[in-house]
């Protein structure tokens, strides 16, 4: 399997990564769905929707700094580099991901799209203002800060700019997903349960438009009875072996 794949990667023309919580696994993120996930220790009706945040803002933020303290401190790992290394080599054109964690970007990947927002930018609850809290430099300070964070324009309240429960995608990475699921012929699902949507339509889009899609998971997800190839492993690993066999593939004419 791990051979059918790296080949159908080193003669793709059009190759996509759509990604989950278990690519940033390994990095020490828990997942949301996993024993020991995030959702079996917090309710999601607490902490991720609007009207939580309506309800109790500081416990909603109390919950996303706890995230954004946890993922400052995450590296990328072998399976977010397999993946910026594809991209510098040609073959990746685009990683679509559900992840807030900005992992991909540190990784070096340049076409990310995020579907679910990114846990370093801000928004107004009010106005148009937006920060994102690398670029400004201001991270440290705001996860020093005790009290509720609000809007310098306007002095709202400001919220994570990621997608919460019941909340509309952001309608510009959505297309723009689309479009490249439409256009892939070989789509690697790393890493997600496939059981939110409208992303996980991505995998779906790319065999309805004749391309590949192979699953790499520890365990089978909603996206496995669609797979052509499953690999069954974690991302670091499995990623590792089969960037290894696509440069073997590439460097021997016949493979
Ligand atoms: N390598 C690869 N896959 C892994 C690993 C690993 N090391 N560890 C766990 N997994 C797999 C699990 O088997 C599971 O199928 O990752 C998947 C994680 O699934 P979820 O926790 O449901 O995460 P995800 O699919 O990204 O959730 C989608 O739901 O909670 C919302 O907005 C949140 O973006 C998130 C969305
Ligand atoms: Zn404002």
């Amino acid at each position: 399997m791990m051979e059918e794949a790296a080949k159908l990667i080193a003669h793709s023309r059009f190759l996509i990564a759509f990604t989950g919580a278990g690519i940033s696994a390994e990095s020490g993120i828990p997942t949301f769905r996993d024993k020991n996930g995030l959702w079996e220790k917090y309710r999601v009706e607490e902490v991720a929707t609007p009207e939580a945040f309506r309800r109790n803002p500081r416990l909603v933020w109390e919950f996303y700094r706890m995230r954004m303290k946890l993922m400052k401190k995450a590296k990328p790992n072998r399976g977010h580099l397999a993946l910026a290394e594809l991209e510098r080599m040609g073959l990746l054109k685009a990683v679509i991901t559900q992840n807030i964690d900005n992992l991909h970007r540190e990784a070096g990947n340049k076409n990310v799209v995020e579907l679910h927002g990114n846990i370093y930018r801000v928004k107004c609850t009010s106005c148009a203002y937006r920060e994102n809290l690398l670029e400004s430099e201001k991270l440290e300070e705001f996860l020093e800060e005790e009290g509720l964070p609000k809007c310098p324009k306007c002095g709202s309240l400001l919220r994570p700019d990621v997608v919460w429960f019941g909340e509309p995608l952001p309608q510009e990475a959505l297309q723009k997903a689309f479009k490249l699921a439409e256009r892939a012929d070989v789509c690697l699902v790393i890493g997600t349960s496939g059981q939110v949507f409208p992303a996980a339509y991505v995998p779906y889009i790319v065999k309805e438009n004749g391309g590949y899609v192979i699953e790499i998971n520890p365990k089978e997800s909603g996206i496995t009875p669609i797979a052509d190839i499953f690999l069954k492993g974690f991302a670091g690993e499995t990623m590792e072996h089969l960037l290894a066999k696509v440069k073997r593939c590439l460097k021997d004419k016949g493979c």
